[in-house]
């Protein structure tokens, strides 16, 4: 296109020789065509896996473009538009550039005396100004029009209801009408386009702010102290999507994990039944959970249908039915659970849970009964 191999653009020049072609090769100026070879190949090196990782929405991170839920879609369609848009203004800009630095680079035989010197140009100064606002103009009521549509969506009479509070940090899960308490993995219903069951989730902070992200469920909300915020999702697919703190909030922002488990309508409903019941009382464990009862634990967190009744550390009724502890520090083995009840820190430095300081022999009784809690 506009580049040209090495000796034509010497033959550019006024008094082009082969004697000056060679010097120019010796001055160690690459010619545009290598340098254009060598931007591709690293361009391609370096953003091909990337986006081959971020396409299908198997790669490590969960992608925006790979969405299951309405806001998703409409976030993804809105992301095609703005980068279409942004990428034409990209290839013309660089383009230009590139052309200009290869069709007027320094040529051994320049004088050194400085060119003409031009000045202003209303025309091409108002083409600058008008365009790019009219640009800015169009990508404005576009996202106007996406937020607006996704925030006005009505709450259909089966939406599933689900409050949602940001704690340093680890998310707690509530849902009001099912009388359910979890944490860290928010479990929802699949919604059938022909009979839609979303999930409308209402948003509150106990301390900072947060930011729920799900990208491939809904775009970013923030999380805020003292107001409430809401988002909706309407999952297509069942499966599990990976969620996580969007905003700065602390040491441990990085290990806020979300973990959204999207059921079939029956496999849903039978969740919520095993979550509703109260917490299992296995005699076998009898001399663990008089343990727990002794022990500060119970002013922190809750096992309902015992005397713990805490509130500021996560509902544990059915702790062994999550997947991980401390919101994605570990997975939640025994093993792990004893490493995290003996020193939180050590799994997840920061965290507000202090270390219990027990005996060997009580880590041993208190972990055997905090595993039968399923
Ligand atoms: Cu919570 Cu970042």
């Amino acid at each position: 296109m506009l580049l040209r191999p090495p000796v034509s653009l010497n033959s550019v020049g006024i008094a082009s020789d082969r004697g000056s072609f060679v010097a120019h090769r010796r001055g160690r100026r690459y010619s545009s065509a290598v340098i254009c070879r060598a931007a591709l190949t690293w361009g391609i090196i370096v953003a091909l896996p990337a986006l081959v990782a971020a396409a299908d929405g198997q790669g490590p991170t969960p992608s925006i473009f790979a969405p299951v839920s309405t806001p998703a879609f409409a976030i993804r369609e809105m992301a095609f538009f703005v980068l279409g848009i942004t990428g034409a203004i990209f290839i013309v800009v660089a383009g230009v550039t590139l052309y200009t630095i290869v069709r007027y680079r320094r040529r051994p035989d320049d004088s050194t005396s400085e060119p003409p010197q031009v000045y202003g140009s209303m025309r091409i100064e108002l083409a600058w100004t008008v365009v790019p606002f009219l640009i800015v103009v169009v990508l404005f009521l576009v996202t106007a029009r996406y937020i607006w549509g996704i925030e006005r969506h009505p709450q259909p009479p089966g939406a599933i209801e689900v409050t949602i509070v940001g704690n340093q940090w680890w998310w707690e899960i509530r849902y009001p009408k099912l009388g359910v308490v979890t944490a860290n993995e928010l479990h929802i219903p699949v919604s059938d386009p022909a009979r839609p069951t979303p999930t409308f989730i209402t948003l509150e902070s106990a301390d900072v702010i947060h930011s729920f992200w799900v990208p491939q469920l809904a775009g970013k909300m923030d999380v805020i102290p003292n107001k409430t915020n809401r988002v909706w999702v309407d999952p297509t697919t069942p499966g599990t999507y990976v969620g996580q703190c969007a905003e700065y909030c602390g040491l441990q922002h990085a290990l806020m994990l979300l973990i959204v488990v999207v059921h079939p309508r029956e496999d849903f409903d039978r969740w919520v039944a095993a979550q509703q019941a109260v917490a299992r009382d296995d005699p076998a464990v009898s001399r663990g959970r008089e343990l727990f009862a002794s022990l500060a634990c119970i002013s922190c967190h809750t096992v309902r249908g015992t005397t713990a009744n805490g509130v500021f550390g996560p509902d544990l009724t059915h702790l062994m039915s999550r997947w991980t502890i401390g919101a994605g520090a570990a997975r939640n083995t025994p093993e792990n659970l004893r490493a995290w009840i003996d020193d939180p820190s050590a799994l997840k430095s920061g965290a507000l849970m202090p270390a219990m300081k027990l005996s060997r022999r009580d880590l041993d009784t208190l972990t055997a009964y905090l595993v039968t809690l399923r």
